[in-house]
């Protein structure tokens, strides 16, 4: 597995690898018995993938002499919820999962959400490993122990910081996600390269065909180095606390503040912030912090991989605006904006003025 390492998360819980590869699941469950030595294992599986990962993934296990216990839930963003907690407490419960039990999530950023949060606090906390099936999963959602499901006055409202064993990417579980998925994960990924890395943006530019069909090597290195990035970052602020953290959020005070006017579920989070990274963008380009050369360039990337760069049809300027002021991320009704000052290069603005901003916006349309 050692060629398949592709980070050392650091935590307070405990340091863990994550590794990154192509169709090896036979070295997982080996590297989980040798380094682990559970005698049962408990697998909750998004129904979408059973039985095209999570059927393998229990036969390997069973070679390794791992008895496993499955759960196949039909999950999606309504369904990520206490009442499905409640749902997976009662199966662990009859299952007979204990203490140092060890559950394995399976599926997208809902899935290593809500399993990572029930692993968090049924029985005070299980180990729990991470399997992320969706492009969105790997370079963001399972990476950083952030854990939770949603309450109806919002998003993610419920949640505890939960690290996990180990997270395991496996990207032949990509080949049958859906493309306009798999392009709402690209969103995440490209965003690392303009924010931390120029030489991953070329990469992102200069073979975009091959990353595109999936092609490997090129294919898997880049979500590896992709996920490289965010793992560095959560490893220096664990609890964002710092000013590491936050700058992932570039693009998403627009995205959220859209994705909350056009109502969860009609953009995917990838689109939102991709169509968010084009204002950040032009406000960085407006605060003369840019080239418009440089401008174009993030433009014509996220065009590439087939991103929405206009903003949405029937969406309201202003409404646009005010919801930005509804973001978690807003201190003292002050906006902290993550900017760029080039590619590779961020920065937090606090300053910024509304008609700068109203600017930006308006040339998205
Ligand atoms: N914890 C964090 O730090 C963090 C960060 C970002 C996002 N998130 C959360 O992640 C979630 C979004 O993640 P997502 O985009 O993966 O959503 P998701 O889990 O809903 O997956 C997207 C869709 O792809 C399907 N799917 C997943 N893997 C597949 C595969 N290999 N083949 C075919 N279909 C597959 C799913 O069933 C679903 O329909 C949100 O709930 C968000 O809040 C969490
Ligand atoms: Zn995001």
């Amino acid at each position: 597995m050692n060629d398949l390492l592709a980070s050392i998360i650091k935590s307070t819980q405990g340091d863990y690898p994550i590794f990154v590869g192509n169709n090896f699941k036979k070295d997982l469950a080996k590297y989980i018995k040798n380094n682990y030595d559970p005698k049962r294992i408990f697998l909750i599986s998004d129904s979408k993938v059973f039985a095209s990962e999570t059927i393998n993934l229990i036969n390997e296990l069973e070679n390794s002499n791992i008895k496993c216990e499955s759960l196949s839930i039909d999950i999606n963003e309504t369904k990520k919820n206490l009442d499905t907690c409640a749902y997976i407490y009662d199966w662990l419960l009859s299952v007979g999962s204990e203490r140092n039990s060890i559950l394995i999530s399976i599926g997208g950023g809902v899935t290593t959400d809500l399993v990572g949060f029930v692993a968090s606090s049924w029985l005070r906390g299980l180990n729990v490993i991470h399997f992320p099936t969706s492009l969105a999963a790997m370079v963001d959602a399972s990476i950083g122990g952030k854990t939770g499901v949603n309450f109806k006055h919002g998003k993610n409202l419920i949640g505890a910081f939960k690290q996990p064993l180990l997270i395991s990417m496996d990207t032949k579980s990509l080949e049958t996600l859906k493309e306009r998925e798999l392009n709402s994960g690209w969103a995440e990924a490209i965003k690392h390269a303009f924010l931390f890395d120029k030489g991953l943006l070329k990469k992102f530019q200069m073979q975009s065909k091959d990353i595109i069909s999936k092609k490997d090597p090129v294919f898997t290195e880049i979500i590896k180095r992709s996920v490289q990035i965010k793992a560095e970052i959560v490893s220096k602020d664990e609890f964002e606390k710092g000013t590491d953290r936050i700058k992932l959020n570039f693009g998403h005070t627009i995205g959220h503040s859209l994705e909350g006017l056009t109502e969860y579920g009609k953009l995917l989070h990838g689109e939102a912030v991709s169509i968010g990274m084009v204002v950040a963008t032009n406000i960085s380009k407006n605060l003369n912090l840019i080239s418009n050369d440089t401008k174009n360039e993030i433009i014509s990337t996220l065009k590439q991989y087939g991103l929405p760069i206009n903003l949405t049809k029937g969406i309201d300027i202003k409404d646009l605006f005010d919801n930005t002021k509804n973001d978690k991320k807003v201190k003292n009704g002050k906006i902290n904006w993550v900017l760029l000052k080039d590619i590779g290069s961020p920065v937090i603005k606090d300053d910024v003025p509304d008609s700068i901003v109203m600017d930006s916006i308006q040339e998205t349309i």
